[in-house]
């Protein structure tokens, strides 16, 4: 199977410069671009910047023979895995609804009988507008999907609804359109991620070296695989999908709280976060004065999540990970039992290129019937890819479609 083919339309408006962006990081995906834009985008931005991004020519008229095809419309729509339009202004959007063909672009629209994105920006007032309402009423009607605009400053100096959607929900929404298949559909997945943070006094705290990139990946692999998700994530600083309901949260015990009041209705449960086990008795409600005698802090055990979710389980599939500096097997294997899970995440976090705070992971996943299957190193997306490939393939996960 060869890479993607995506077809992005420009059309004219201030916000055609976003769709160089919107180029760029489909092509750094591995996607074929094609880009097809109108005569009034050309002239907000230049097709040679969309030329040198894309690496391909740039359409912008019907009876051109610089591009080497004879019916250009029909067979540009023909190649194309998905048809994405950024932005779309009033204009195309009447011309789409009204099946109009009068240029290329909206002559591809109407030959193209596979997934449609529409990006529409524009003046809040024209948005705002009966007929443009309606005309997005008849394309969503028709399976169009429409990727509402955003609120504030636009360029015009008005506010309000138009300014186009951030270029990485565009993103997630081509990728999520292109990715298959969808095992996950109709299925609840629950993922925690990040470090918690245990409060010492209220400027200091007791906390772990996790960023969250191996939990957000995992929250991101399990939407586009059709999952509605829940990430529940200690203080990182990364930006959340967009598309997944986000809890964030502090402490241990405040994880514990929003994990279990999604449980019930979570078909699958990974829990990615590394939670502190323990928390200090009596956090000081002042910042600790530093004094001449050393500072002794007694320490709690916080509740253990996982072990509880693994008591209450009935219908889920519960995921654990194991971070461990030694003894890396035996100890994954002891959680794997001790907290009844059916899949557990072995992970070497003594390793510069696996474990916390970088890009990449290498993991060994173990089974409750023993197996274990040592998995190479690979990115974090890849490796939340191939977690969510197991567990659909568990029986416990296969008895969701008897
Ligand atoms: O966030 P990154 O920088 O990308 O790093 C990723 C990671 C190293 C944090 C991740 O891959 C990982 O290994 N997460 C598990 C960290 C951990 O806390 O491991 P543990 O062996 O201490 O705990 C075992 C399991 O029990 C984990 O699923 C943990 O979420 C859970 N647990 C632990 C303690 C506790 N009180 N409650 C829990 O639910």
């Amino acid at each position: 199977m060869g890479p993607k083919k995506v077809l992005v339309g420009v059309t004219g408006g201030i916000a055609a410069y976003k769709a160089a962006d919107l180029v760029s990081r489909l092509v750094k995906q591995g996607i074929q671009v094609q880009v097809i834009m109108t005569e009034n985008a050309a002239r907000f931005i230049s097709p040679l910047t969309f030329e040198a991004l894309s690496g391909r020519p740039v359409w912008l008229d019907e009876f051109s023979t610089a591009g080497g095809l004879s019916v250009p419309h029909v067979q540009l729509a023909g190649e194309a895995d998905l048809f994405v339009i950024v932005p779309a202004t009033a204009n195309t959007v009447a011309k789409l609804a009204w099946g109009m063909a009068d240029n290329l672009l909206s002559a591809v629209a109407l030959v193209y009988n596979k997934t449609l994105l529409i990006a529409p920006a524009m003046n809040t007032n024209m948005y705002h507008h009966p007929a443009l309402q309606e005309n997005l009423k008849i394309l969503k009607s028709r399976g169009v999907c429409v990727i509402e605009p955003d609120s504030g400053r636009l360029a015009c100096g008005a506010t309000g609804p138009g300014k186009l959607a951030p270029v990485e929900e565009i993103v997630a929404l081509v990728q999520w359109h292109l990715f298959q298949p969808k095992k996950l559909l109709g299925k609840k997945v629950v993922v925690t991620a990040g470090g918690t943070r245990e409060n010492i006094d209220p400027v200091r705290y007791i906390g772990n070296r996790s960023s969250g990139k191996m939990g957000f990946a995992l929250a991101q692999a399990a939407w586009l695989r059709g999952a509605e998700v829940v990430l529940i994530a200690g203080p990182v600083g990364l930006t959340p999908p967009s598309q997944v309901a986000f809890y964030p949260v502090e402490s241990a015990r405040e994880m514990r709280e929003v994990v279990l009041q999604h449980y019930d209705e979570a078909h699958i449960v990974v829990k990615a976060a590394a939670v502190a086990d323990y928390r200090v008795v009596d956090p000081g409600t002042q910042k600790i004065k530093k004094r001449e005698q050393d500072l002794e802090l007694v320490l709690t055990k916080n509740p253990d999540i996982l072990r509880e979710l693994g008591e209450k389980k009935r219908h889920q599939v519960l995921v654990g990970f194991a971070a461990e500096t030694e003894e890396l097997l035996d100890n994954a294997q002891e959680k794997l039992v001790k907290k009844n899970l059916d899949l557990i995440v072995a992970n070497d976090v003594t390793r510069q290129d696996a474990g916390f705070n970088v890009d990449t992971n290498e993991v060994t996943l173990l089974f409750p019937d023993g197996r274990q299957e040592l998995l190479p190193l690979m990115s974090k997306e890849a490796l939340a890819h191939r977690i969510f490939e197991v567990i659909e393939s568990l029986p416990r996960f296969q008895r969701f479609n008897d």
